[in-house]
């Protein structure tokens, strides 16, 4: 268990300056720190429903606009992806091959 003492409240709001500081006036990075985060949240989502029984699939192939519409979606808000989710009807199709992992992992490339 964390314990802050008394000053939580000065440690919370220095953190949040931090991170305001990092981010402001750098769509750059924003964008990036974006990237990584919902990168992160559908695979969890997916893992979470399989988990759980249900099946579940990414998809990004949709009119990212018509959805933010449709949803009546912030301003400062935007879509990632759908996670298409249901309860599997039959198998899915045998899986392809998996890459080698020196294909995909590099250990130190000098
Ligand atoms: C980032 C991402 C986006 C995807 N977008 C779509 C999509 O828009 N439409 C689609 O039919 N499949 C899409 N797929 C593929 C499906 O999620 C799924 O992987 C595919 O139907 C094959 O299923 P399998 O991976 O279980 O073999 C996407 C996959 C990824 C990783």
């Amino acid at each position: 268990m964390l314990h802050f003492g008394k000053d939580c409240k000065g440690v919370i709001i220095d953190v949040f300056t931090a991170i305001h500081t990092y981010y402001e006036q750098k769509p750059q990075v924003m964008r990036d720190e974006a990237i990584r985060s919902f990168g992160i949240a559908p695979q969890t989502i997916i893992l979470a429903a399989n988990s759980l029984g249900y099946g579940a699939c990414p998809m990004d192939r949709f009119d990212f606009e018509a959805v933010e519409k449709l949803i009546h979606l912030p301003d400062d808000y935007t879509v990632a992806m759908y996670v298409a989710m249901g309860k599997p009807v039959k198998d899915p199709w045998p899986r392809g091959g998996q890459l080698a992992m020196n294909e995909v992992v590099i250990r130190n490339h000098s």
